[in-house]
């Protein structure tokens, strides 16, 4: 079969080539529910056009993660997002360019570079919350999200955006957001009102852009953050090693603001909600840990303080696995490959598949995570250790294709949560809430916290 003799994967039946596109559109994860109840790890979906094989739970997941690109390749699945990103960049490019593109964004993202970030992200914090008064109601999803937008203006677009420009391009910024709708996913050129919108912001952001990198390169004034880095940055194996053109600056920070603010600010929101909501298990150890933290390190929030957070690293990686904001990372099949079961059930997937795999399904699976709806940081911890099993933890993906920001979101989401933890009591006024699974990046519904000031050390 395409090469490979065997069966396909079962086909998910009685959805019409219009259901299965609605039921995509309106978010998969009742369809995952659904299919795996039927199939099984490994099931295949029609929606409208395409095929979408699941594999559900680490057994069937290593090919996956591991193959390369010319065999799982990315593109075809995520090139919904070029008009969003722009021309020239990410999954626009072919896959010796873009394996340059995240090069230079790891290096902007190196231990050396991280710790130029750590203070501005303390900064942002607490001049955030010092205007919170002494008492009151707020929804920690409308709070983290203002205020990883600042951190996210400052370390990645820089200090014209930041203190100049801020209310104009996060207006834009949220024009690209509203141009991102599930149905986009298969029709990015679809001529809906969302995504005429999109287009005239994406453009004024390149003019904003361009004028500011051409004041940089001008003046010769450097700052500490990614724009710089983007810069500075020049190709080496590809495009004759030149220097990135303004539009493709502006592309790859759009893409790193993609991949990195909203996923932040869900996962701050939840880490708060879930540590609030268990004091016993979150909000108390990790008050406990920033006193010895301030014992050790003095009470500035560094690198090496925040690398040193053990429990609120526990607590968020848990509050990570139970809510990842990414419902489903996706590959395209451009050679067919044999998955075995865990009850020895052997499938050829075919090519031209569009494969999934649903960090969330897969965390909630109970032989992998025990408990997989409670909160317990400690399964991070011996003897459980449950993340460690190969492609079980997936809140950053896994592999080949790992997320780049892992330690960018971690420091920061750190800084917040400590300048919290050292200012500040919580009381959830509802119960924790559901996820929003019609969103495209996983958030929680509203939640009123009421916050007391006081202090901890
Ligand atoms: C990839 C999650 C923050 C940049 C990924 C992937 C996941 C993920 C699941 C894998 C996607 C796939 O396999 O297709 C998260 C979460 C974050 C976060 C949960 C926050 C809590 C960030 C930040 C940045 C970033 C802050 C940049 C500053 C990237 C990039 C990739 C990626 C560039 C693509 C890597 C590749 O395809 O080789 N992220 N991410 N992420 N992430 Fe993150």
């Amino acid at each position: 079969f395409n090469g490979i003799p065997g069966k396909r994967p079962p086909v998910f039946e009685g959805i019409p080539y219009v259901g299965g596109l609605l039921k995509f559109a309106k978010g998969p994860w009742k369809l995952l529910h659904e299919g795996y109840a039927k199939y099984g790890e490994v099931f295949t979906v029609p929606v409208a056009h395409k095929r979408v094989t699941f594999l559900i739970g680490p057994e069937v997941s290593p090919h996956f993660f591991k193959a390369g690109d010319e065999e799982m390749s990315q593109s075809e699945v995520y090139d919904f997002n070029v008009p969003t990103f722009g021309k020239g960049v990410v999954f626009d490019v072919e896959q010796k360019v873009r394996t340059e593109q995240f090069r230079m964004f790891t290096e902007a993202l190196t231990k050396n570079r991280l710790k130029a970030y750590v203070p501005q992200f303390t900064r942002e914090a607490e001049e955030y919350f010092a205007k919170w008064g002494d008492s009151g109601i707020v929804d920690f999803r409308d709070e983290f999200s203002k205020l990883v937008t600042l951190t996210a203006a400052r370390t990645l677009l820089g200090r014209e955006v930041r203190e100049q420009l801020f209310d104009q391009v996060a207006d834009l910024l949220h024009g690209l957001d509203e141009g991102m709708v599930p149905l986009s996913v298969f029709f990015p050129y679809l001529p809906i009102e969302p995504h005429k919108k999109r287009d005239r912001c994406r453009k004024a952001l390149s003019e904003i852009f361009a004028k500011i990198i051409q004041n940089r390169r001008t003046s010769g004034r450097r700052e500490e953050d990614v724009l710089q880095q983007f810069i500075d940055a020049r190709y080496q194996n590809v495009n004759g090693g030149r220097a990135l053109t303004e539009e493709e600056i502006t592309g790859l920070l759009i893409a790193v603001l993609f991949a990195g603010q909203h996923t932040s600010s869900i996962t701050t929101s939840w880490s708060a909600i879930f540590m609030a909501a268990s004091k016993d298990k979150g909000w108390l150890p990790a008050a406990e840990e920033q006193k010895a933290i301030v014992a050790k390190h003095g009470a500035e929030l560094s690198f090496d303080a925040l690398m040193d957070m053990e429990v609120l690293h526990r607590c968020i990686n848990e509050a990570l696995r139970i809510h990842p904001p990414l419902l489903l990372v996706m590959r395209y099949a451009k050679k067919p490959f044999q998955v075995t079961t865990s009850q020895g059930k052997s499938y050829i997937v075919p090519k031209n598949d569009v494969v999934a795999v649903s960090p969330n399904f897969s965390h909630m699976l109970p032989h992998v995570f025990k408990n997989p709806e409670s909160f317990e940081p400690e399964r991070f911890t011996k003897p459980r250790e449950e993340q460690a099993r190969n492609y079980a933890y997936l809140g950053f993906g896994a592999g080949r294709h790992a997320c780049i920001g892992q330690n960018f979101a971690l420091l920061q989401i750190k800084s917040i949560l400590s300048v919290l933890l050292r200012n500040f009591e919580f009381e959830l006024l509802d119960p924790v809430p559901d996820a929003d699974y019609e969103s495209m990046v996983i958030g929680p519904k509203a939640c009123r916290v009421k916050f007391t000031r006081r202090k901890l050390l």
